[in-house]
């Protein structure tokens, strides 16, 4: 005989959520919350799995293929996250795992981010504000902390999807002029606020830009994308800034170009083995590093989780959620619920 945990829908939360969503998670599922302090290794994520049909994850959890496998139960992912380079998704489709991302509720406030690396970097905010709380500053000088300006210099954006957008109208109310790569279908089309904005190539993006900003996903082709070769045609002395993923980068040809002086400075929120950060990296007063917090604010996250939260939801009720990042998987993932609900009786 089955006990009640094994017959209801059980969800593995593996990091916190606002408590109004969790509410409403808890009045449709079994919740399992990770204890705080999980390793976040393999091992750990699969025990946690055992005997869950859902998990709530963050991009720190890595679902692996083998994860997805091993994990019988596992019928929906929702990703507390627009990127979902950290699941397998070839895996969890042909297993038929919905997988969900929070696309739309999180541009604007990683757009921020981005704009404000590009201003930290360009007029050395960081560094200034070490120097007057270290009491190296003895009096107003002409020289001192000179940065350079934004007004008027060349943006260049790498990925015109909705981040990549509300970075360039920052940057246009800030008097910038703005190019851009577009590297995804249906990012070519222009509404009229960015009608000032150019459309080029990377290569020519890289040649003729003060300014650098990376807004596109981590996926097989954009592994890398700006390496040695990309590096060394960038505008000399230009700054560029990552709130994209680290892996978009190599981050052995960035420290190189920043250590040749071809690069002015660096603005990163995210890098190659989050958390680690190379030491090298980190000695150098031209770069400006924050902990992948692009999406960090209380408004934001609780958006994320809270279209997660509906998601999922919406799935277990028998409906295809608008965030499904894999909607082909649907019939099989019915299917799968049906078994659930035939053997619990609900439905
Ligand atoms: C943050 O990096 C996200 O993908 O939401």
């Amino acid at each position: 005989m089955k006990t009640e945990d094994q017959l209801q829908f059980q969800v593995l939360l593996t990091g916190p959520i606002p408590a109004e969503h969790l509410a409403c998670l808890a009045a449709k599922a079994g919740l399992t919350h990770l204890r705080p302090g999980f390793s976040g290794s393999e091992p750990a994520l699969l025990d946690a799995l055992v005997g869950c049909d859902a998990v709530v994850s963050f991009l720190s959890e890595r679902l692996s293929g083998y994860v997805i496998e091993m994990s019988p139960r596992l019928k929906v992912i929702a990703n507390v996250a627009v990127g979902y380079d950290n699941i397998d998704l070839e895996a969890a489709s042909r297993k038929g795992v919905l997988v969900t991302n929070t696309p739309g509720v999180l541009d604007e406030t990683t757009a921020d981010l981005a704009f404000g690396l590009l201003i930290a970097c360009a007029r050395r905010i960081v560094e200034a504000d070490s120097f007057v709380r270290n009491g190296q500053w003895s009096g107003w000088l002409p020289d001192l902390m000179l940065g350079v300006d934004i007004h008027a210099k060349t943006l260049g954006i790498v990925g015109f999807g909705r981040i990549g957008r509300a970075v360039a109208r920052r940057a246009l109310g800030f008097g910038m002029k703005v190019q851009y790569v577009a590297k995804r279908e249906g990012e070519r089309k222009l509404t009229p606020e960015l009608a000032g904005c150019k459309s080029t190539t990377l290569h020519e993006l890289l040649a003729s830009s003060d300014f650098v900003s990376l807004h596109c996903p981590l996926a097989k082709d954009t592994f890398h994308l700006i390496g040695q070769a990309e590096l060394s045609v960038i505008k000399h002395g230009a700054i560029l800034v990552n709130t994209s993923r680290g892996a978009v980068v190599d981050q052995m040809a960035l420290l190189a170009a920043l250590e040749s002086g071809r690069l002015g400075g660096a603005g990163l929120d995210v890098f190659e083995e989050e958390p680690a950060v190379p030491a090298k990296l980190i000695e150098r007063k031209n770069v400006v590093l924050t902990p992948h917090i692009g999406s960090a604010s209380v408004e934001t996250r609780a958006k994320m989780a809270e279209l997660a939260v509906n998601g999922l939801l919406t799935a277990i009720d028998g409906r295809l959620p608008s965030n499904a990042v894999n909607p082909e998987v649907w019939p099989q993932f019915v299917n799968r619920l049906a078994i659930v609900g035939r053997s619990n009786g609900s439905k």
